[in-house]
Protein backbone atom coordinates (compact mmCIF):
# COMPACT_ATOMS: atom_id res chain seq x y z
CA UNK A 1 0.00 0.00 0.00
CA UNK A 2 1.97 3.02 -0.99
CA UNK A 3 0.81 6.55 0.55
CA UNK A 4 1.46 10.02 0.43
CA UNK A 5 0.54 12.61 3.18
CA UNK A 6 -0.48 15.70 1.48
CA UNK A 7 -0.33 18.89 3.90
CA UNK A 8 -0.22 22.29 4.61
CA UNK A 9 1.26 23.93 7.71
CA UNK A 10 1.56 27.86 8.60
CA UNK A 11 2.97 27.17 12.27
CA UNK A 12 4.18 23.92 12.40
CA UNK A 13 1.43 22.11 14.08
CA UNK A 14 -0.07 20.13 11.12
CA UNK A 15 3.65 19.65 9.93
CA UNK A 16 4.85 18.05 13.34
CA UNK A 17 1.90 15.38 13.00
CA UNK A 18 2.23 14.66 9.46
CA UNK A 19 6.30 13.75 9.60
CA UNK A 20 5.20 11.36 12.53
CA UNK A 21 2.36 9.72 10.19
CA UNK A 22 5.13 9.29 7.51
CA UNK A 23 7.18 7.70 9.75
CA UNK A 24 4.36 5.32 11.32
CA UNK A 25 2.97 4.82 7.94
CA UNK A 26 5.76 4.31 5.79
CA UNK A 27 4.20 7.50 3.74
CA UNK A 28 5.64 9.91 1.41
CA UNK A 29 4.87 13.83 2.20
CA UNK A 30 4.65 16.47 0.61
CA UNK A 31 4.53 19.45 2.26
CA UNK A 32 2.28 22.43 -0.28
CA UNK A 33 3.83 25.96 -0.40
CA UNK A 34 2.08 29.03 -1.52
CA UNK A 35 4.25 31.34 -3.84
CA UNK A 36 2.85 34.29 -1.82
CA UNK A 37 2.87 32.72 1.72
CA UNK A 38 0.49 33.63 4.38
CA UNK A 39 3.06 35.83 6.98
CA UNK A 40 2.99 34.31 10.25
CA UNK A 41 2.41 37.39 11.83
CA UNK A 42 -0.67 39.74 13.22
CA UNK A 43 -1.72 39.79 9.77
CA UNK A 44 -2.71 36.03 9.20
CA UNK A 45 -6.13 35.80 10.76
CA UNK A 46 -6.92 38.33 8.43
CA UNK A 47 -4.82 37.37 5.22
CA UNK A 48 -5.40 33.67 6.30
CA UNK A 49 -9.12 33.69 7.39
CA UNK A 50 -9.66 36.36 3.99
CA UNK A 51 -8.37 34.03 1.45
CA UNK A 52 -11.15 31.06 2.74
CA UNK A 53 -14.18 33.40 2.77
CA UNK A 54 -13.18 34.67 -0.45
CA UNK A 55 -12.46 30.89 -2.24
CA UNK A 56 -9.27 32.29 -3.11
CA UNK A 57 -7.07 29.25 -4.67
CA UNK A 58 -3.83 30.43 -3.84
CA UNK A 59 -0.60 29.22 -6.20
CA UNK A 60 1.49 27.12 -5.24
CA UNK A 61 5.19 26.62 -5.73
CA UNK A 62 6.17 23.57 -7.91
CA UNK A 63 5.81 19.95 -6.49
CA UNK A 64 6.06 16.83 -8.33
CA UNK A 65 2.85 14.62 -7.29
CA UNK A 66 1.25 11.87 -9.35
CA UNK A 67 -1.77 10.19 -7.94
CA UNK A 68 -1.01 7.22 -10.30
CA UNK A 69 2.10 6.61 -7.99
CA UNK A 70 -0.57 5.96 -4.72
CA UNK A 71 -2.72 3.66 -3.23
CA UNK A 72 -4.13 6.22 -1.21
CA UNK A 73 -3.69 10.14 -0.30
CA UNK A 74 -3.83 11.28 2.93
CA UNK A 75 -4.86 15.23 3.86
CA UNK A 76 -3.64 16.92 6.14
CA UNK A 77 -4.84 20.74 7.24
CA UNK A 78 -5.11 23.69 9.98
CA UNK A 79 -9.00 24.49 10.38
CA UNK A 80 -9.28 27.95 8.92
CA UNK A 81 -12.06 29.95 9.76
CA UNK A 82 -14.58 27.12 9.74
CA UNK A 83 -12.71 25.73 6.64
CA UNK A 84 -9.83 23.78 5.15
CA UNK A 85 -6.91 25.36 4.30
CA UNK A 86 -6.31 27.30 0.59
CA UNK A 87 -3.60 25.89 -0.49
CA UNK A 88 -5.39 22.08 0.03
CA UNK A 89 -8.16 23.96 -2.20
CA UNK A 90 -5.62 24.75 -4.90
CA UNK A 91 -4.22 21.12 -4.47
CA UNK A 92 -7.86 19.07 -4.88
CA UNK A 93 -8.88 21.91 -7.91
CA UNK A 94 -5.11 20.91 -9.45
CA UNK A 95 -5.01 17.23 -9.35
CA UNK A 96 -7.56 14.31 -10.42
CA UNK A 97 -7.19 12.52 -7.39
CA UNK A 98 -9.63 9.35 -8.28
CA UNK A 99 -11.10 8.76 -4.95
CA UNK A 100 -7.90 7.97 -3.56
CA UNK A 101 -8.08 10.51 -0.33
CA UNK A 102 -9.01 7.91 2.39
CA UNK A 103 -8.46 10.12 5.32
CA UNK A 104 -7.59 13.50 6.82
CA UNK A 105 -6.36 14.98 9.89
CA UNK A 106 -7.16 18.42 10.78
CA UNK A 107 -5.29 20.89 13.42
CA UNK A 108 -7.70 23.96 15.11
CA UNK A 109 -7.05 25.92 18.24
CA UNK A 110 -10.70 25.43 19.44
CA UNK A 111 -11.07 21.42 19.03
CA UNK A 112 -14.37 22.27 16.05
CA UNK A 113 -13.55 20.12 13.08
CA UNK A 114 -16.67 19.67 12.11
CA UNK A 115 -17.50 22.24 9.37
CA UNK A 116 -13.89 21.74 8.02
CA UNK A 117 -14.37 17.89 7.65
CA UNK A 118 -17.81 18.57 6.30
CA UNK A 119 -16.51 20.67 3.48
CA UNK A 120 -13.71 18.16 2.52
CA UNK A 121 -15.83 16.02 2.49
CA UNK A 122 -17.91 17.03 0.06
CA UNK A 123 -14.95 17.22 -2.39
CA UNK A 124 -13.58 14.01 -1.55
CA UNK A 125 -15.77 11.82 -0.85
CA UNK A 126 -13.43 8.77 -0.51
CA UNK A 127 -12.61 10.11 3.20
CA UNK A 128 -13.33 7.21 5.69
CA UNK A 129 -11.52 8.02 8.74
CA UNK A 130 -10.43 11.53 10.36
CA UNK A 131 -8.69 12.99 13.02
CA UNK A 132 -9.48 16.59 15.18
CA UNK A 133 -6.35 17.54 16.40
CA UNK A 134 -5.53 20.18 18.67
CA UNK A 135 -3.01 22.61 18.17
CA UNK A 136 0.59 20.94 18.99
CA UNK A 137 2.29 24.10 19.90
CA UNK A 138 0.00 24.34 23.24
CA UNK A 139 1.52 21.62 25.63
CA UNK A 140 -2.00 21.34 27.11
CA UNK A 141 -3.20 19.33 24.06
CA UNK A 142 -0.19 16.49 24.00
CA UNK A 143 -2.37 13.93 26.00
CA UNK A 144 -5.41 14.33 23.86
CA UNK A 145 -3.43 14.12 20.37
CA UNK A 146 -1.26 11.38 21.68
CA UNK A 147 -4.59 9.44 22.03
CA UNK A 148 -6.45 10.46 18.52
CA UNK A 149 -3.27 10.25 16.65
CA UNK A 150 -2.69 6.50 18.02
CA UNK A 151 -6.73 5.54 17.57
CA UNK A 152 -6.28 7.33 13.98
CA UNK A 153 -3.17 5.20 13.41
CA UNK A 154 -4.54 2.14 14.05
CA UNK A 155 -8.34 2.69 11.76
CA UNK A 156 -5.80 3.61 9.04
CA UNK A 157 -2.65 1.45 9.22
CA UNK A 158 -4.30 -1.70 7.29
CA UNK A 159 -6.86 0.64 4.94
C1 LIG B 1 -5.96 32.29 9.40
C2 LIG B 1 -6.26 31.39 10.56
C3 LIG B 1 -7.57 31.02 10.80
C4 LIG B 1 -7.89 30.15 11.85
N1 LIG B 1 -9.18 29.77 12.03
C5 LIG B 1 -9.48 28.87 13.02
C6 LIG B 1 -10.83 28.43 13.19
O1 LIG B 1 -11.75 28.81 12.48
N2 LIG B 1 -11.09 27.55 14.19
C7 LIG B 1 -10.08 27.08 15.03
O2 LIG B 1 -10.38 26.28 15.91
N3 LIG B 1 -8.79 27.46 14.86
C8 LIG B 1 -8.47 28.35 13.88
N4 LIG B 1 -7.17 28.72 13.69
C9 LIG B 1 -6.11 28.11 14.52
C10 LIG B 1 -5.37 26.98 13.76
O3 LIG B 1 -6.28 26.07 13.16
C11 LIG B 1 -4.47 26.18 14.72
O4 LIG B 1 -3.61 27.05 15.39
C12 LIG B 1 -3.69 25.09 14.00
O5 LIG B 1 -3.11 24.23 14.95
C13 LIG B 1 -2.58 25.68 13.14
O6 LIG B 1 -1.94 24.66 12.40
P1 LIG B 1 -0.45 24.89 11.83
O7 LIG B 1 0.43 25.09 13.06
O8 LIG B 1 -0.10 23.65 11.10
O9 LIG B 1 -0.47 26.10 10.96
C14 LIG B 1 -6.83 29.62 12.67
C15 LIG B 1 -5.52 30.02 12.43
C16 LIG B 1 -5.22 30.88 11.40
C17 LIG B 1 -3.79 31.29 11.14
Amino acid sequence: MKTIIVFYSLEGSTRKVAERLAVELKADLLELKPVKPVKNNGSKFMHGGGQVMFGICPKLEDYTFSVSDYDRVIIGTPVWAGSFTPAIKTFLKDNELNYKVSAVFTLSGSGKNEGCLKKLKKKCPSILNDANLLDTNNPDNEETNEKRIKNFISRIRYD
